[in-house]
């Protein structure tokens, strides 16, 4: 095999060089230089091969044959779901989370599913053949269907799918797979995205689907570059407490289906198992009515979702007050805190202010809104929602209280769940009422604070 030529190509501005050095030439910007293979350069036109030689050809939308057979179900819902209804052939699914959480655990299981069906190839380059027989033991997966490969070289684990030709291969994980073709170390960026990039294109050419377990940084991104994430069809990400045995798989980036779309399981002593029922994970039953606390109907993806939301407004002796969020994003509490003193008339400078939301569960959208102030609040005075009271809406920057996408299913899974009264944005409220649940539709915050 020739030995392919290494150059240095610029993450800011794209200028190549032979060589590399500390600052970029082009566009004088530091340790942006990053090692990849050059594109076979010999076939003439360089890097701009394809406008003399072989042209790709244009194909008509109406003629291209969509495989609608494509879908393959994993055997597991909730895994299913995330991914948008199933594993389409020939798709590459990146799959990320803290050390620990479970990622092999789920991929195995998912693979001792498939392996029923399909030939399908398990690579890791973490642990050894023991490890992984023994997690299967404990999962009691029948192991004699599943084909293992401990390997870090890319081109042998191209090799060995070559021969083996199976329909779904995991990659666990990314970070520890590397060429030789290049001299950075495995995990490095560079190796990263030329793995990646050489199982992708071997994906989209057999129509085989990879899983790649991908680590996380300490930041909470994906370890690597975020390139990772372009080249591939879907990222999830698994999230969770780490003292919670629940898991909730979440897809950021899904070529096929919905993002922020969730997937829940519970961490057993035989691996995860489909937590079918979410919504009933996420509330902390109290024996009886407290301030502070506030239930919310989210939507995640297509699936509403009851979590509670906790909050705990104690009076500060910082000069700067504590503003902490789980769960939530920080800069709309401040937001919400603001919005709460100019149109609500309550004052919290003088206070702390924390918000959890129950479950280790991630809210990212502004439907929390409400929720948030009406808790906030509730802690403040002291006095609790009135029981079986569910909320939600977005409230905007001068008070209003808007509408959010999706709130008949949201009041009708609040109903299922035996909630009786719901607290939303006056345009959400539903055509035909709702049995056995009363709405209180809101068209300004003040309204909120008042039934409060
Ligand atoms: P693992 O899948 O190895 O995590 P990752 O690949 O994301 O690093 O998960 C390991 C954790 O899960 C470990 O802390 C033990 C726990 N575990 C169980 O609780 N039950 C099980 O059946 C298995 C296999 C693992
Ligand atoms: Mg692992």
């Amino acid at each position: 095999m020739a030995k392919n030529k290494i150059e240095y190509v610029c993450t800011e501005c794209g200028d190549v060089s032979p060589k590399w050095s500390g600052q970029c030439a082009a566009c004088k910007g530091w340790n942006c230089l990053t090692e990849v293979v050059a594109a076979a350069a010999s076939k003439g036109g360089g890097r701009f091969a394809g406008y003399a030689g072989e042209q790709a050809k244009v194909v008509n939308l109406g003629e291209v044959n969509v495989m609608t057979e494509a879908l393959s179900s994993t055997g597991i819902s909730e895994m299913d779901r995330v991914l948008g209804g199933g594993l389409v052939q020939g798709s590459v699914v990146l799959i990320g989370g803290d050390p620990g959480i479970g990622k092999s655990t789920l991929l195995l299981q998912v693979m001792a599913k498939l392996a029923g069906e399909m030939s399908v190839l398990y690579v890791s380059g973490e642990e050894s053949a023991q490890q992984i027989s023994l997690r299967a033991r404990r999962l009691e997966i029948d192991p004699s269907k599943l084909d293992l490969l401990t390997e870090t070289q890319v081109g042998q684990v191209l090799a060995t799918a070559q021969t083996l030709k199976p329909r779904v291969l995991v990659v666990d994980s990314i970070q520890t797979i590397y060429t030789e073709e290049l001299q950075s170390a495995p995990g490095s960026v560079a190796q990263v995205r030329e793995s990646t990039a050489r199982l992708v294109r071997y994906a989209k050419q057999t129509g085989t689907a990879i899983f790649l377990v991908g680590h996380v940084t300490k930041e909470g991104s994906l370890a690597g570059p975020r390139v990772l994430e372009h080249m591939v069809d879907t990222v999830l990400y698994f999230e969770g407490e780490s003292g919670s045995r629940y898991r909730v798989i979440r897809s950021i980036k899904n070529r096929f289906g919905a993002v922020n779309e969730l997937g829940v399981f519970a961490m057993t002593e035989m691996g995860l198992k489909e937590v079918t029922n979410p919504s009933a994970i996420f509330l902390s039953r109290h024996e009886e009515v407290v301030p502070g606390t506030v239930t919310l109907v989210t939507r995640e993806g297509t699936r509403p979702l009851l979590v509670e939301l906790q909050a705990l407004v104690d009076e500060s002796h910082l000069g700067n007050p504590r503003r902490v969020t789980i769960g939530l994003e920080q800069n709309r509490l401040a937001m919400l805190l603001a919005v709460l003193h100019r149109h609500g008339g309550v004052a919290s400078y003088d206070q702390d202010v924390f918000i959890n939301v129950v479950g280790g569960v991630r809210v990212s959208e502004p439907a929390a809104d409400l929720a948030v102030i009406l808790s906030i609040l509730s802690s403040l005075r002291n006095r609790p929602v009135a029981e079986g009271t569910i909320v939600f809406g977005e409230v905007g920057l001068v008070g209003e209280v808007r509408p959010i996408p999706g709130g008949e299913e949201r009041l009708r899974e609040a109903a299922k769940h035996g909630f009786t009264r719901a607290i939303i944005p006056k345009a959400n409220r539903p055509r035909k009422a709702i049995e056995g649940l009363e709405v209180v539709a809101v068209s300004r915050l003040s309204d909120a604070l008042n039934i409060l």
